[in-house]
């Protein structure tokens, strides 16, 4: 393909929007092959985590938020396009492709929701003791199903059940050595392009807190050293469950696609968003929280939403590492 479309046409739009992606301790599991009429996006195996990610479900997952933003970002730059998920099924690696369609006219809420591509953020900090309001929260559940997913907004009581497995999941991955020992590999102190810069992993929440957060900080402290001050976070949080109807790889793909359009909906918006996912990283934990959830589908991963001060952004490899040209 001609140098233009590699630096400044859609296929160069549609890599610089997928590497914006989130992705498990940010391990970014992509590649990018650039073909003449679209861009491939690959799994990279060398960066499926080895423990705590159940048979690279968050890989999926990342590699499907990747696709989102390719699509978003196009659209909004009035570039036509179609997704393609698991296209070949002698090339398993091959997660998705993008193909371009020709020129669209994209809308307001397309050219707000690429907008959010580049200033969504995962949000560890507290949050407000102010509710999502019933129609932001129909408008998320909308995103999520236009994409054949679902959002599973926890009623209190549903609340209590997941903040238990939460709990149990978190403690269950803490004391695996192995587990703790990727943690603190993909977690630094900002000086490199991949993983969680110490910086972005949010306060200790203080005793009692309902939800068990990730703690990025605690491989790495040393013993001696003094614990720094914990916060409270809100009172009633917001949680989410994210579904699908089965728990294939296509369906893992797809709750990414869906993933990735909630939390454009959401920051397009002003509201923040973390990820609670550990029961679905422990067998039992994720056995339990399906069960709970009845007829209404698999759990892919679960959201904190909220309104705060919103977080920064995390770097991300560059375009020219992760991507190939066809031909
Ligand atoms: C499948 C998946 C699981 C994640 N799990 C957690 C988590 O347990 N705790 C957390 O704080 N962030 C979690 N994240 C958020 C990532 O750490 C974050 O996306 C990454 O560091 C890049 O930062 P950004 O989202 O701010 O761009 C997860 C993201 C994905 C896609």
């Amino acid at each position: 393909m001609g140098a233009r479309d590699a630096t400044t046409g859609p296929a160069d739009i549609a890599v610089r929007a997928g590497i914006r992606a989130p992705s498990q301790h940010n391990t970014q599991p992509w590649r990018f092959r650039v073909l003449g009429d679209g861009v491939e996006v690959l799994r990279d195996a060398g960066r499926v985590l080895e423990h705590g990610d159940d048979g690279g479900r968050g890989a999926d997952l990342a590699c499907g938020a990747v696709l989102c933003n390719m699509r978003v970002a196009l659209t909004a730059a009035g570039y036509g396009c179609a997704v393609d998920v698991l296209p070949d099924g002698g090339r398993p690696e091959l997660a998705g492709v993008v193909r371009f369609t020709g020129p669209a006219r994209p809308g307001p809420e397309d050219i707000a929701l690429g907008a959010a591509v580049a200033r969504r953020a995962t949000n560890r900090r507290p949050f407000a003791d102010r509710p999502v309001p019933p129609s932001l929260r129909h408008r998320l559940a909308a995103a999520a199903d236009g994409e054949g997913a679902r959002l599973v907004v926890l009623s209190p009581a549903e609340l209590d059940t997941f903040a238990a497995l939460l709990r149990r999941a978190d403690h269950e991955l803490a004391r695996d050595a192995d587990y703790r020992a990727e943690l603190a590999a993909w977690t630094h102190d900002g000086e490199r392009p991949d993983g969680v810069p110490a910086s972005a992993g949010g306060p200790r929440p203080e005793p009692g807190t309902l939800l068990a957060m990730r703690d990025f900080g605690a491989a790495r402290r040393v013993a001696d050293e003094p614990p720094t001050a914990a916060r409270a976070f809100e009172r009633d949080p917001c949680v989410a469950v994210l579904t699908s109807t089965g728990d294939t790889r296509r369906h893992r793909i797809t709750a990414g696609i869906a993933l990735e359009h909630v939390l454009l909906v959401a920051t397009s918006r002003g509201l923040g968003a973390s990820f609670l996912p550990q029961p679905l990283e422990v067998e039992s934990t994720r056995l339990e929280l399906t069960t709970a959830l009845g007829r209404r589908g698999y759990p892919q991963t679960a959201l904190r939403l909220g309104y705060g001060y919103p977080g920064a952004t995390t770097p991300r490899r560059p375009v020219e590492d992760v991507t190939s040209y066809a031909g």
